[in-house]
C-alpha cells in the first residue's frame, strides 16, 4: 500500500484517537478536519431538537463551513475518512470535506466511532458528494481498544 492520508474530523475525541491509531499503524500522514465554528457540547446534544447538531443533521442539505482549505488532498491516491457516527450517518461536515476538495480517480475508505450504531447508510449519503470515479470503500467502525496489528491487517487486506 502507498503511503494514505489519514483524514478525520472529531467532536470529543474519540475519532481523534482512533484516527491516530490508524495513522501510526499504517504509516500514514495525519490530518485533522476541523470545522470555522468549533461545536461546543450544548452543540453536540442530541437530546435537544434545536441544538446546533440537531439542527444541522435534520437537513442533509446543511455544510458546516471548515476551519481551513489546506488538506494535502492531492498528493495521496488513499485517502481515510473517519467521524463519529452522528444520527446513524456522517455529520455534514464530512459531505462539506468531500465537496471541498478534488477526490476524482481516488480511493477514499470511511472509518468511523460510534455509541454502538455501525454504518448503515452512511455511505449512501456521501456518495452523491464525491465524483462518479472516486471508490467510496465503506471501512469499519473502529469501536474499542483496536491494536496496531488489527489495524494494519484490516487495512492490508483492502488491497489497496
Ligand atoms: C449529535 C450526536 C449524535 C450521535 N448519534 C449517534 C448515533 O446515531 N449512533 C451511535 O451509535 N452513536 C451516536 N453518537 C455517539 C458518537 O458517535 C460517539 O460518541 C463517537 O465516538 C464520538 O466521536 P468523537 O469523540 O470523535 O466526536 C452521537 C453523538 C453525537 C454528539
Amino acid at each position: 500500500m502507498k503511503k494514505a492520508l489519514v483524514t478525520y474530523f472529531s467532536a470529543s475525541g474519540v475519532t481523534a484517537r482512533a484516527a491516530e491509531a490508524l495513522a501510526q499503524a499504517i504509516g500514514g500522514d495525519l490530518y485533522e478536519i476541523r470545522p470555522a465554528v468549533p461545536y461546543t457540547s450544548a452543540d453536540l446534544n442530541w437530546m435537544d431538537k434545536k441544538s446546533r447538531s440537531s439542527v444541522e443533521m435534520a437537513d442533509p442539505s446543511s455544510r458546516p463551513a471548515l476551519a481551513d482549505g489546506d488538506a494535502p488532498v492531492a498528493d495521496y491516491d488513499t485517502i481515510f475518512l473517519g467521524f463519529p457516527i452522528w444520527w446513524y450517518v456522517a455529520p455534514t461536515i464530512i459531505n462539506t470535506f468531500l465537496e471541498r476538495y478534488d477526490f476524482r480517480g481516488k480511493t477514499v475508505v470511511l472509518f468511523a466511532t460510534s455509541g454502538g450504531s455501525r454504518f448503515g447508510q452512511t455511505a449512501a449519503r456521501l456518495k452523491p458528494s464525491v465524483a462518479a470515479d472516486t471508490k467510496l470503500v465503506e471501512g469499519r467502525v473502529l469501536n474499542g481498544c483496536l491494536s496496531a496489528d488489527e489495524l494494519r491487517s484490516w487495512a492490508q487486506g483492502l488491497g489497496l
